[in-house]
């Protein structure tokens, strides 16, 4: 019975909730498996509104069990300004596990997180600002401060003064900022230590139990393919791994429980924060996007950088993440464009590029080469099945279909949750 992976397979924010509300209350549990409270999504249930950053959207469906994996980084008063904000809105939160194994932000991560990105200058990222990277670093160079380390106060101690020898150096010295104290860090981060306890366990081998078990699990990456540490444009990327490898890596279940891959794709692009993005269109269309599919951030309320289809990085996130499924979303945002154009290669100095170019330089430089897809001007929020949609509507669907190489399961053809035409299940 199946593991799902739901991956972005752009630059983030292509609408993973459409996915995770197709499969709805078939689910038994949904696990975040990257990432932190960098990620944000807003779920609508009902006439209720909620914006999630670093809880698991399925924390929102009755009768799922949401699980923080191993591979996130936790800001805990994130955590528990999250719950304590559903709590009062009478959401049941009780099923939450998290693994002994994630790592903690701390105060100086988001203070080295804002200060590194200013040193940076023109260089810099555009970070969230929430202390993803520098808590990534910390885990890698062995001098991270996991879940569990909050239940060993000796432990705790000796780890933060360890961190912080280098830390407070770096702090004072390179940054002109003050230094922090063991204390500060210690009371802080023990002050959650008794209403996590009972959350906190081996989630590794109690997601594996429940494949065993038959019931199906949902793995939901946060940012994007292209935001893949290993697989994204890096250095303008998020520090953890985005693909659906880390849906193995960052929840302790073997990659051989994964059954399907599901990834969400835009029906046009954005992009938050710096880097390379070809199809970026800096006129009267990129602001056309912008308004129409209100491309704000979630987190940060950032304007997103906007752009047509890119073909490419769809047949890219494809071989990555070995998608079995597409879910297109928003095509309701190009209704009433006359020609819509789609990224089907680059150019690079004159060489023509119909796979992504291996060197980062080639994709800074690469310019779009488009082909033209007529439009449709008819309303299409109330399409749900494949044939209730407009001819060139389907074309497109079809165009982009083939140029991926994986198929597309369902699109999104509306805000509300009903508005999407399912052409395959996406469980079966
Ligand atoms: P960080 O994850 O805060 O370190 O930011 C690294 C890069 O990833 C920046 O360009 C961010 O704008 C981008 N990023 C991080 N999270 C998201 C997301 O959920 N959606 C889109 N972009 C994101």
């Amino acid at each position: 019975m199946p593991g799902i992976v739901i991956v972005g397979a752009q630059w983030g924010d292509e609408g993973k909730g459409k996915a995770t509300d197709l499969l709805g209350s078939r689910t038994d549990y949904v696990v975040k498996f990257n990432g932190g409270n960098n990620a944000g999504h807003t779920v609508v249930v009902g006439d209720e509104k909620y914006a999630l950053h670093l809880l698991p959207s399925g924390i929102l469906t009755e009768g799922v069990t949401p699980v923080i994996g191993n591979g996130v980084v936790i800001d805990l008063e994130v955590l528990f300004d999250e719950l304590e904000a559903l709590s009062a809105r009478g959401v049941d939160v009780s099923k939450l596990r998290i693994s002994a194994n994630a790592h903690v932000i701390t105060d100086y991560h988001r203070t080295l997180d804002k200060v590194t990105e200013r040193f940076l200058g023109k260089r810099s990222i555009g970070t969230t600002g929430r202390g993803i990277g520098p808590t990534y670093a910390d885990k890698i160079n062995r001098v991270g401060i996991r879940i569990q380390d909050l239940f060993d106060e000796s432990i705790l101690r000796q780890k933060i003064e360890g961190a912080l020898d280098v830390k407070n150096h770096m702090l004072t010295k390179v940054y002109n900022r003050r230094a922090v104290t063991c204390d500060e860090i210690f009371d802080d981060l023990t002050s959650y230590v008794e209403r996590i306890r009972p959350m906190v366990g081996d989630t590794g081998l109690e997601l594996s139990r429940a494949l065993d078990a038959g019931q199906t699990v949902v793995f939901e990456a946060g940012q994007a393919t292209m935001l893949d540490i290993d697989h994204g444009t890096y250095p303008f990327v998020t520090s953890s791994t985005a693909t659906s490898a880390g849906a193995a890596l960052g929840s302790g279940v073997a990659p051989s429980r994964l059954d399907r891959v599901i990834g969400i794709v835009k029906a046009y692009t954005t992009r938050v924060g710096a880097g390379p993005f070809p199809t970026e269109l800096f006129d009267e269309w990129g602001e056309l996007l912008r308004k129409q599919g209100f491309e704000f951030g979630t987190t940060t309320g950032r304007p997103r950088r906007c752009g047509w289809n890119d073909t490419i990085i769809t047949r890219y996130a494809s071989r990555i993440n070995g998608l079995t499924d597409i879910v297109l979303t928003k095509l309701d945002v190009l209704t009433g464009i006359e020609q819509i154009p789609v990224c089907v290669a680059y150019e690079v100095d004159g060489e023509r590029f119909d796979e992504m170019p291996v060197s980062q330089s080639d994709f800074h430089h690469a310019k779009p080469i488009y082909e033209n897809l007529p439009g449709w001007s008819e309303d299409i929020t109330g399409a749900r099945e494949l044939s209730d949609l407009p001819a060139n509507a389907q074309a497109y669907v079809r165009f982009l279909e083939e140029r991926s190489g994986s198929r597309i399961s369902a699109i999104g053809v509306g805000a509300d949750r009903e508005a999407i035409v399912q052409v395959h299940d996406l469980i079966d």
